[in-house]
């Protein structure tokens, strides 16, 4: 959501390709606005408008940029449409200054309103156009540059990072608020960004910038502040290891179908850091001597609370409560107190939604845990404690190999609770390979006839509900057709009216449900809707379903995962058989950073 990415050179030189790459990898957050502005000397040059990155780079030649200081954004539209105004960066009153931010001023009309009325020119409805003005207003005070920063920071509410910069200077300027931001350090060259992605091609050296720091950058060195004094903060670099394979396709044709196929490899790190982790049982001691222990994310991530909940009843006989995050301050929060515990689940560590949930939570006494795949994050900042999802960077906006790390770790931690030989879990990775060959032949041969149809259902039962779930959300985000994920029970209920002739019906199976899901596939059968089954071998589903997508035979709760993954093939498959990109699905983006 949102990506910013500046930099700052010894020397004017052609700025354009290193822009123009930088905001290609931060295209995976999502966004529908493309911005670059080059600062040379006395003069800004500013290109933007809304598109894809390569388009508008083509459209307004950013590869021919020049300039000492770079500033690229990618938008994703919260304040005003995606339009040429509204996209990144924007200048201050008089085009000396440039900047663009990521995240949401929550106060951005009435900075506007104020802005206005102190005669400053206000170009578009755009939130990180507040962001420069609020740094002009004290420019045209008489404060310094890192004087004013620091005042508007005061005046600027929400979440959000910005980087900014002038004319006859030679610097940058980024500060963070809630957004991330990473420093980059290079030889003859600094740089900053949202994230990890858009830096590592430049350099592994790099600052990581806590909320409420400004960070200035030289092309020769940095220096860091606290916003609330000015006082400088000494932090070392660090260096990087992760390689650049990690966020390159290397040979498949999307990222989607990359991070589907490191599933198994991801598992066996998960599982790996679990066995080891001392954390695994204060976090289960903890969930033992609860009140109530609730599970709680959003997206996908709620999903794999959902199947979590189930394998701690069935394995540990623990009662936990799945919660959509959002969902939690009205329904759950008046009744919480000290005595409960929560795990809040999310691949990013940075969705809104879920932060407010635990910030509600903290404040009422609640012994909160977290779950995510970004170290660093807030989410795993904030927390008394929290577990890695080991998946490494997971690129494509549609969660895959973070869903199947969240519904491991569970699924351990409901068998080290439920006092189970974890030994079984050990299979996990090969019984996913397995998997995707099975089943991406079996997909295959499925799309082409419902590939057609705009509207599906995806039904589970028990531990394969949020499967079914799972796999709706997968088919909307990407293929664009309304898919609903309902209990398969609950099908009766309504919705079988909408059954017409080749309805296209998915039905999980868990291998324990066999004889429930035989009533609801032959519900459907019998008034001339297509029947798909997907589950392990077995005649009665063969029998009774129009389709079967077979996967191979495991323990009932493996089964639910591994029951996933066929449906996050057929996603894939639907989207690109439709002509759409999965890795990056339109209106949407990998990080929520607002309500
Ligand atoms: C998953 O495919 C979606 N992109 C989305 O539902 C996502 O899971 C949700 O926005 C939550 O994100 P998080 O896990 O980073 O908190």
């Amino acid at each position: 959501m949102c990506g910013i990415f500046g930099i700052v050179t010894e020397k004017e030189e052609k700025l354009g390709p290193i822009l123009i790459e930088a905001a290609r990898r931060l295209t995976y957050r999502g966004y529908d606005s493309v911005g670059a502005a080059t600062i040379s000397g006395g003069k800004i040059d500013l290109r933007k408008d809304v598109g894809r990155v390569d388009e508008v780079a083509a459209k307004y030649h950013l590869s021919e940029m020049t300039g000492q200081r770079g500033i690229t954004q990618l938008r994703w539209a919260t304040f005003g449409e995606p339009s040429q105004i509204n996209s990144q960066p924007h200048l201050d009153s008089d085009g000396d200054i440039v900047g663009a931010h990521n995240g949401n001023v929550v106060n951005n009309v009435e900075l506007r309103q104020q802005f206005i009325a102190e005669g400053m020119t206000v170009r578009s409805q755009n939130d990180g156009e507040s962001c420069v003005h609020a740094v002009e207003r004290y420019i045209n005070k008489g404060y310094d540059f890192i004087e004013a920063i620091r005042l508007a920071y005061g005046d600027l509410q929400g979440d959000y990072a910005f980087v900014i910069g002038q004319i006859n200077d030679d610097k940058l300027y980024a500060i963070k608020k809630g957004s991330g931001l990473v420093v980059g350090i290079g030889e003859g060259f600094t740089c900053v960004s949202s994230d990890l992605p858009s830096l590592l091609p430049l350099t592994c050296t790099i600052i990581r910038l806590n909320d409420g720091e400004i960070i200035t950058l030289w092309a020769d060195r940095v220096d860091l502040r606290s916003v609330r004094d000015g006082a400088i903060i000494d932090r070392q670099p660090e260096l990087i290891t992760e390689e650049m394979s990690a966020v390159q396709k290397s040979g498949f044709d999307h990222f989607m179908l990359k991070e589907i196929h490191e599933q198994p490899q991801a598992a066996r790190e998960v599982l790996h850091m679990l066995e080891g982790s001392t954390d695994v049982q204060t976090v289960l001691d903890k969930i033992k001597a609860a009140r109530h222990v609730y599970f709680l994310g959003c997206g996908t991530s709620y999903h794999a609370c959902q199947a979590g909940s189930v394998y701690f009843a069935q394995l540990a006989s623990k009662s936990v409560i799945p919660v959509v995050a959002t969902q939690f301050i009205p329904q759950y929060l008046p009744a919480v107190n000290h005595e409960d515990v929560g795990i809040f689940v999310s691949q990013s560590g940075e969705t809104k939604d879920v932060l407010n949930a635990l910030q509600a939570a903290e404040a009422s006494g609640m012994t909160c845990y977290g779950l995510a795949n970004v170290i660093g994050s807030t989410l795993t900042r904030s927390t008394a404690a929290w577990l890695p999802l080991c998946c490494g960077y997971e690129i494509s906006v549609p969660a895959t190999k973070t869903f199947t790390n969240q519904v491991v770790t569970f699924l351990y931690l409901a068998y080290r609770l439920g006092d189970r030989d974890t030994k079984e879990l050990e299979n996990i990775p090969e019984l996913m390979e397995q998997t995707i060959v099975l089943t991406a032949p079996q997909v295959e041969a499925l799309v082409p006839s419902i590939n057609a149809w705009n509207d599906l259902y995806c039904l589970g039962y028990g531990a394969t509900y949020a499967m079914a779930l799972e796999g709706a959300l997968k088919l909307k985000e990407i293929t664009y057709a309304h898919c609903e994920g309902m209990l398969s029970t609950e099908f009766k209920h309504g919705p079988l009216s909408a059954v017409t002739k080749d309805f296209p019906i998915l039905f999980v199976a868990g291998p324990q449900d066999v004889p429930l899901i035989v009533s609801g596939l032959n519900e459907v059968t019998c008034r001339g809707g297509r029947a798909i089954a997907i589950g392990e071998e077995d005649e009665r589903l063969r029998a009774n379903a129009s389709d079967v997508i077979i996967i191979p035979s495991s323990s009932p709760m493996i089964s639910s995962l591994l029951a996933v993954i066929p449906l996050q093939l057929l996603s894939y498959q639907m989207a690109v058989a439709r002509g759409y990109d999965p890795d990056f699905p339109r209106n949407l983006s990998k990080t929520l950073t607002v309500d």
